[in-house]
C-alpha cells in the first residue's frame, strides 16, 4: 500500500493527491484521503484507481485544508471495495487512520471492541485500529499518546497514520516492520511509504527505526519509542530522481522486488496460527469435513507460478499423503482429466486473471470439483470464482517476470500442506509447529542470500557471451532448475533449459560442450542419497567440459571438489530449499539481462497477466 501524511502551508489536498498518483505503483485497488476540518475530518475513498477518488472528490469537494493524509491500497484483508478502502474513521468521525501491513491480533481486537459496544463497518483490521485509537482520545490524551498506548497492543507488521479532527497541528504515524519515512521541509513536514511521495518538494528525508511513533507539525517533527521514550530518525539526503525513487534507488522494479523478498515472505506468514499454535487460513470457506473427503488434489497454473505447483506436489505429498497432480492450465481442460467432488484443484496465479487458469478452473468447477486458489491480487477474478482463496501479501508486483509472488507462492503452498495435514491428522502437532518455525526462520535466510549479491552479480557479469545456459536440479531442486531457467528465457533472451538432473544421461548430456554453464542446485545435506546422485550428474557434465555452478548448502564440502564456481546456500530443510535457492537464479538473470542492455521489468514479447488463450 502507499501512505501519504502532510502538515505545512500548502493545500494539502493537492500534496496528498499528488503523493498518491506517486505511490500508486504500491497499490490500485483503491484510494482515499482525509483532510481536517474545524473540528471534524473531511473524506472520501473509493475503490479501483485514484482516477476514481479524484472524480470523487471534484463531484463533492473537500474542504480547504492544511493537514491530510492518503492511501493507496492493495487489500489484504476484506475486498477491495468503497467500505474497505483506507481512510477509517472512529464512530465519532473525529479520527481518521490509514494503514498499510496485517494486525495479527485483530481478531480478539474486534472481539474486545464489539463486546464493549463498537459497531464495525467494514471487513479490515484497519477499523479496529482506528476504534483503539478514538477510545484514547475520548479519553482526554493527544493523538501522540494514543498512537503510543494502541501501538503497544498491536501485534504483526503494519504503518499507522492518523488525524485528529480536534487537533489540525499534527498528523501522527508509527511503524513496525513496515515502511514509513518523513520528508523533511520548511514550515511543512511530510509522510510517506518512500520518499517518492515527497520527493518534489522536498529531498531531506529521515528513515525512522522499528517500533516507533512520529508526530508531525509545521515546524517539527517529534520521535519517541511506542513506550513514550524520546527517539531519534536517521537524517539523510535523497539524491535519486524520481523513477529511482519509485524503485527504492534500483534500476528495475524487478530488482527491487526481489530485495522485497524477506519482506514478503514474512507478510505472507503473519497472522496464519491462532492463539493456540493451531494454523488458521481466514478464507479457506472448506469445512474440515470438505477436507478430510479430499482423495485427489490437482494443482494447475501457468509459467512460473506452475513451477511453484510443482514444488508443492512434493510438499502436499510428503506431509498429506494425499496424491497430488500438477498440470498446465493450458493443457489441462483438453485432456478429460478425472475429476470428481472430493478432487481438490488448487489454482495458483499471482495475478488472478490469466486465461488459462480461470478457464481450467471454470471446467473443475463444471464437474463439481472444488476449487481453491492461491493469488497475490485481492479481488481478481480467479479467487472470486473459487471456494476457497489463500491469499500471498507480496504487495503489487510490476516487474512482468514474477520474484516475490514465486516465493510468497511457495510460502502458500506450504501453509496449504500443513493444513490439510493439520485437518486430516497426517502429522502430529508439534511437526506442524517445528515446521512453522521453520517458515518463519525463512525471512532471514533469504536476506542472508541477498546479503552475498555482489558474487552472484559478479558472476553474471562474466557471461555476457553465453549461448546457452542448463539448470540441474533434483527432488525439490528440480522445479527451481526449471525456474531459473524460465527466469534467463524471460530477461536474457538466452536458451536455457532446466533437467531433473536424474535424466541428464538420458538425452541432455548430448547438450554439453566445452565451457557450458551448467548451474546445478545440490540437495541439502541429509539427504544424502539425492545429494550423491547430483554429484555423480555434477562429475559427468564437468568431465565433458562443463563449467559446473553449484548451489550448495554452508557446510558441505563434499562438491567443491567438482565445482568451477561454489554459490552457498543457507542450511534448510530440503523441501524448503526453493525458497533460497531461486533467489541467486534470480540475482543472475536479472544482472546478466541488464548487462546485456535488455529492458528487465518489460521484456520483449511477454506480458504480465495474459488474459488470452
Ligand atoms: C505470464 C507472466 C509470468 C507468470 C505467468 C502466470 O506469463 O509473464 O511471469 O508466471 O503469466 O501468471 P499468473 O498471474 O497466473 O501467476
Amino acid at each position: 500500500c502507499g501512505i501519504v501524511g502532510y502538515v505545512g502551508e500548502k493545500q494539502a489536498q493537492d500534496v496528498v493527491i499528488e503523493g498518491l498518483r506517486r505511490l500508486e505503483y504500491r497499490g490500485y485497488d483503491s484510494a482515499g484521503i482525509a483532510l481536517i476540518d474545524a473540528g471534524t475530518v473531511s473524506w472520501q475513498k473509493r475503490a479501483g484507481k485514484l482516477a476514481n477518488l479524484e472524480k470523487a472528490i471534484v463531484d463533492e469537494p473537500l474542504v480547504a485544508s492544511t493537514t491530510g493524509i492518503g492511501h493507496t491500497r492493495w487489500a489484504t484483508h476484506g475486498a477491495p471495495n468503497d467500505v474497505n478502502a483506507h481512510p477509517h474513521l472512529g464512530r465519532s468521525g473525529r479520527l481518521a487512520l490509514v494503514h498499510n501491513g496485517i494486525l495479527e491480533n485483530f481478531v480478539e481486537l474486534r472481539t474486545e471492541l464489539e463486546n464493549a459496544g463498537h459497531e464495525l463497518s467494514s471487513e479490515t483490521d484497519t477499523e479496529v485500529a482506528a476504534h483503539l485509537l478514538e477510545r484514547e482520545l475520548a479519553a482526554g490524551v493527544d493523538l501522540t499518546t494514543a498512537m503510543q498506548r494502541v501501538c503497544c497492543r498491536l501485534e504483526g507488521a503494519f504503518t499507522l497514520v492518523a488525524l485528529d479532527g480536534e487537533d489540525p497541528s499534527r498528523v501522527v504515524a508509527a511503524r513496525r516492520n513496515s515502511p514509513l519515512v518523513v520528508g523533511i521541509g520548511e514550515g511543512e513536514n511530510f509522510l510517506g511509504s518512500d520518499v517518492s511521495a515527497f520527493i518534489e518538494h522536498t529531498r531531506e528525508a529521515m528513515e525512522l527505526g522499528q517500533d516507533q511513533v512520529v508526530t508531525i507539525t509545521r515546524e517539527a517533527v517529534a520521535v519517541t519509542g511506542f513506550d513514550g521514550s524520546p527517539a531519534e530518525g536517521r537524517r539523510y539526503h535523497v539524491n535519486w530522481d524520481l523513477s529511482a525513487a519509485e524503485k527504492d534507488g534500483h534500476d528495475w522494479f524487478m530488482r527491487k522486488e526481489i530485495y522485497e523478498q524477506p519482506r514478503a515472505v514474512a507478510d505472507s506468514l503473519l497472522g496464519r496460527r491462532d492463539a493456540a499454535g493451531q494454523l488458521q487460513l481466514d478464507e479457506m470457506r472448506l469445512s474440515d469435513q470438505d477436507l478430510r473427503d479430499i482423495d485427489k488434489i490437482i494443482i494447475i497454473a501457468c509459467g512460473t507460478s506452475f513451477y511453484a505447483g510443482m514444488v508443492a506436489k512434493y510438499a502436499i505429498e510428503h506431509w498429506t499423503r494425499i496424491p497430488v497432480e500438477v498440470e498446465l492450465a493450458s493443457e489441462f481442460r483438453y485432456r478429460d482429466p478425472i475429476l470428481t467432488s472430493s478432487t481438490l484443484v488448487v489454482a495458483i496465479s499471482q495475478s488472478g486473471e490469466t486465461a488459462d487458469t480461470l478457464q481450467a478452473i471454470r471446467h473443475a468447477r463444471q464437474q463439481r470439483s472444488r476449487v481453491l486458489a492461491i493469488c497475490n491480487t485481492n479481488g481478481s477474478t480467479i479467487p472470486r470464482e473459487s471456494d476457497a482463496v489463500i491469499y500471498t501479501h507480496a504487495g503489487p508486483e510490476i516487474g512482468v517476470a514474477s520474484t516475490k509472488g514465486f516465493l510468497t507462492q511457495l510460502v502458500a503452498c506450504y501453509l496449504l500442506a500443513l493444513y490439510l495435514a493439520q485437518v486430516k491428522g497426517t502429522r502430529f502437532g508439534d511437526e506442524i509447529t517445528e515446521i512453522m518455525d521453520q517458515l518463519e526462520s525463512m525471512p532471514a535466510h533469504i536476506q542472508g542470500v541477498l546479503d552475498d549479491d555482489e558474487a552472484m552479480y559478479a558472476l553474471a557479469r562474466e557471461h555476457v557471451d553465453a549461448r546457452s545456459v542448463l539448470f540441474l536440479g533434483r527432488h525439490a531442486g528440480y522445479p527451481v532448475a526449471l525456474e531459473g531457467a524460465l527466469k534467463l528465457k524471460e530477461l536474457a533472451y538466452l536458451h536455457a533449459e532446466g533437467f531433473a538432473a536424474g535424466e541428464l544421461k538420458h538425452g541432455p548430456i548430448a547438450l554439453v560442450e566445452d565451457r557450458l554453464p551448467v548451474l546445478c542446485v545440490v540437495p541439502p545435506q541429509g539427504r544424502d542419497q539425492l545429494r550423491d546422485k547430483m554429484l555423480s550428474g555434477i562429475q559427468e557434465v564437468r568431465a565433458r567440459g562443463a563449467r559446473t555452478i553449484c548451489l550448495v548448502e554452508e557446510g558441505d564440502e563434499t562438491i567443491a571438489p567438482y565445482a568451477d564456481v561454489l554459490v552457498r546456500l543457507p542450511k534448510v530443510p530440503v523441501l524448503l530449499q526453493p525458497l533460497v535457492a531461486v533467489v541467486p537464479l534470480q540475482l543472475f538473470a536479472c544482472e546478466l539481462a541488464t548487462a546485456l542492455g535488455h529492458d528487465v521489468d518489460q521484456p520483449r514479447n511477454l506480458a504480465k497477466s495474459v488474459t488470452v488463450e
